[in-house]
């Protein structure tokens, strides 16, 4: 007997929520702990422009026979155009490469796997805050991890001058995470002047930007949340990003990401790729095909992408909508806390500034489940659940 010797691991911090919420008996419980978007009555649809996709998808597809290893080129293609926007000369220079993955998560594995295949000294920088999983995802993929300083000491906004100064210390050939927009856990982005300084800092450093994009469209608009990318791309020449289409797409099941390498020429970029899709072979071999021919139908189409642009912006909207009325709710509440900085942060989440006693009080007393850090999903925030939910925030001490 081997497997008799084997201890319980800990709970996943984010996705381990969902099940303790599930499990849960009370009626009026609340979900503001995985990053999925719910609509005004709380539930999270298929978006419409997808059904019609999936519609066209089935009636069109003639075989399941493999993909190739990076995934169709035509989803490739559709995602560049996200990223850079049409006819950007990394497209025409044909400087990128991008190869479909099982979600933003399997990206972030490829980007580690390929990362401690061809650069093993490197270690990887991620900002403190970051997503539960960053850390666990480059230490399974061996790449060591350390920190830099993001946050401001009251935790409601960015400390440039901290992050930078951490970022001074990295040493050549190490590589940096940054989020596109809507950073998670705090909802805290650099502006665009901080963003082209932090591009100039890595690129003197001699370091590699990984860049994690998985709320595009959820901040302020498709073109304004890619504008730190593209300025940073405007000034290093190599980059890596991982995109998720689980959020914008509302595709969380089917598992759309991609990884995409940008180098400074072609036959660069030919020989990098070679080394990213043995990462993959030697993973799950080539993506699943669904999820990216739908993202890629509907970029394709002007009707379904003008329907999905308009699906997309009614839930930034409503996002945005419950940012406001969060603040004032507790103000109502009786919260003794300025909470307006959370209506200025963008995307999913904010850091509400709750320390883990209080989470765990939210849970036990009030059946409000947010994750441990404090951070809370304003996605899943309703007209209906808010009073509530305020009202146990202020009962907790926040
Ligand atoms: C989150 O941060 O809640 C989402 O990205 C979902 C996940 O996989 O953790």
């Amino acid at each position: 007997m081997l497997l008799n010797t084997i201890e319980m691991a800990p709970a996943d911090p984010i996705l381990g929520l969902t099940d303790a919420f599930k499990a849960d008996t009370n009626v009026a419980k609340i979900n503001l702990g995985v990053g999925v978007y719910q609509d005004a009555t709380g539930k999270t649809p298929t978006l419409e422009s997808v059904k019609e996709a999936a519609k066209q998808v089935i009636a069109s597809e003639t075989t399941k026979s493999y993909l190739p290893i990076t995934g169709d080129p035509g989803y490739g293609a559709v995602v560049q155009q996200m990223l850079f926007g049409d006819d950007h000369a990394i497209i025409t220079d044909k400087r990128a490469a991008t190869a479909h993955t099982p979600g933003g998560t399997g990206a972030l594995r490829v980007a580690g796997d390929f990362i401690h295949r061809k650069f093993p000294g490197a270690t990887i920088w991620l900002s403190d805050p970051t997503w539960a999983n960053h850390k666990a995802i480059f230490e399974s993929a061996r790449v060591p991890v350390k920190t830099y300083a993001y946050l401001d000491a009251a935790r409601t906004g960015l400390d440039f001058d901290a992050m930078t100064a951490g970022l001074a210390n990295i040493a050549p050939g190490d590589v940096v995470l940054l989020h596109a927009c809507c950073h998670n856990p705090t909802g805290v982005d650099p502006n665009i002047a901080q963003w082209k300084a932090i591009a100039e800092l890595i690129k003197t450093r001699g370091a590699f930007p990984l860049v994690d994009f998985a709320y595009q469209g959820f901040g302020d608009g498709l073109e304004e949340d890619a504008a730190g990318l593209r300025a940073l791309l405007d000034i290093c020449p190599e980059v890596m990003i991982c995109s998720s289409f689980s959020k914008n797409f509302g595709l969380y099941r089917e598992r759309v990401g991609a990884f995409t390498l940008v180098a400074a020429d072609s036959n660069t970029l030919a020989k990098a790729v070679s080394h990213v899709k043995i990462c993959i072979r030697t993973n799950y071999s080539n993506p699943p095909a669904h999820g990216a021919a739908l993202v890629t139908t509907i970029l394709n189409d002007a009707s379904l992408q003008t329907q999905w642009e308009a699906e997309l912006t009614a839930m930034r909207a409503r996002i945005n909508e419950m940012r406001q009325t969060f603040v004032k709710s507790l103000a109502d509440a009786g919260a003794t806390r300025d909470y307006s900085f959370i209506a200025s942060q963008r995307g999913m989440f904010s850091f509400s500034g709750l320390n883990p006693d209080q989470v765990r009080q939210l849970q036990a007393d009030h059946a409000v489940y947010i994750v441990g850090s404090g951070r809370i999903n304003v996605a899943g925030m309703t007209a209906d659940n808010m009073d509530r939910l305020c009202k146990a925030i202020v009962a907790v001490g926040g």
